[in-house]
């Protein structure tokens, strides 16, 4: 799809492009391996509500284009910078700004894997062509939608966004084919586990650490009230308390006849079943850490939810609804019975990772 913008006479000076929210509807959890990663078992989708990041070209191409090699330090007008605590190394980012909800617990510095994202790009086009590429240093510009810190993905959206982005505006920039979809997967598995889902949108099972991906087949569309959390949760806080809870006990089975059942369910479009067979093994972990989602959860069930779990380690709790009308009311109902709370709606599954117009 990207060839599209192979358009070398006329460069894009701005490329936007937004990624979907994810609710694991399985979630079971293996132990921890030696690189400290857990062995999942998953199954994703993508829920309609959206980030968007933008990525634009910093100056004119004579100012900002960047044709260095990466042999050290440069200077910073051309695209080099000391990233937080990081050894010294270039970038083609000049800054980030983030509007929207939650905008001002978001990085704006090397920390957002967005900006590491757009750097994966260019490193990859320039590995693929030329180390000589030219290039231009670029902002980017993010606006959130998914809850920050929420368990739904919101950063690994803005990664997939901005590798979309960047992959369509480098490559036009530079006259060259954008990278494929198999290296766009491996640069979304380097930044983060749910990185390749948010690419790859819809629904999918995942293994290894999440990033191994097969695509599953569904009918009909999946309603959600989604209750997020003014206080978010640290995915490694709930990842190693998860390793403390369960030690010495028998890690869980990754029960492959429960997969099947689920996948069955949403190949058949049957709601109440697939309701019945949502599972979040991070859950107890996330109600122990967070006595108050309790809470939370049994008022959605209250509200007329078909099932609620906590989305991945929290704290935003998913309901799955009859149809858009319950989720609605679920929605409102426990925002406004639960202090700290913000109910939204959201479909399922979205599309992947998408170019949209700017
Ligand atoms: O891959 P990502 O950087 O998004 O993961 C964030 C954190 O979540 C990891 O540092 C790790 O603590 C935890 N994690 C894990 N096992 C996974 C995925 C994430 O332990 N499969």
């Amino acid at each position: 799809m990207a060839d599209e913008f192979f358009t070398p006479t006329s460069p894009n000076k701005s490329c936007t492009a937004r990624a979907f929210a994810k609710v694991n509807l399985h979630l079971a959890v293996g132990p921890a391996r030696p690189d400290g990663f857990h062995e999942l078992v998953t199954i994703f989708q993508s829920l309609d509500l959206a980030d968007t990041v933008r990525i634009t070209c910093a100056e004119t191409e004579s100012d900002s284009a960047c044709t260095s090699d990466d042999s050290g330090l440069q200077e910073s007008n051309r695209g080099y910078f000391v990233a937080h605590d990081s050894p010294i190394h270039d970038t083609f980012v000049q800054g980030l700004t983030v509007t929207g909800q939650d905008s001002e617990s978001v990085p704006t510095d090397a920390s957002n894997l967005a900006w590491q994202a757009v750097d994966a790009v260019a490193a990859a086009l320039r590995a693929e062509h030329t180390k000589e590429l030219t290039l231009p240093q670029v902002t980017i510009a993010i606006n959130k939608n998914i809850p920050v810190a929420g368990g739904m993905a919101g950063g690994s959206a803005d990664a997939a966004a901005a590798l979309r982005a960047a992959n369509a505006l480098f490559s036009s920039y530079a006259g060259v084919a954008a990278l494929d979809e198999q290296v766009m997967q491996k640069l979304a598995a380097q930044l983060g586990s749910d990185v390749p889902f948010c690419l790859h949108g819809h629904t999918a099972l995942g293994q290894g650490r999440g990033e191994k991906l097969h695509a599953v087949p569904t009918t009909g569309v999946y309603h959600w009230a989604l209750v997020a959390n003014a206080q978010g949760l640290s995915t490694p806080h709930v990842f190693s308390a998860f390793d403390e809870l369960s030690d010495g006990l028998r890690k869980t089975d990754p029960s492959p006849e429960e997969t099947a059942a689920l996948e069955a369910a949403l190949q058949a479009g049957n709601t109440q079943q697939v309701a019945a067979l949502l599972r979040n093994d991070l859950q107890a972990t996330a109600l122990q850490i967070r006595p108050d989602l309790r809470k939370v959860v049994q008022a959605g069930y209250q509200a007329g939810a078909l099932a609620g779990i906590v989305s991945g380690s929290g704290p935003t709790c998913a309901f799955l609804c009859a149809d858009e009308q319950a989720a609605r009311q679920v929605a409102a109902e426990v925002e406004k019975k639960i202090a700290g709370t913000r109910g939204l709606i959201a479909s399922s599954p979205a599309a992947r990772a998408e170019l949209v117009e700017s």
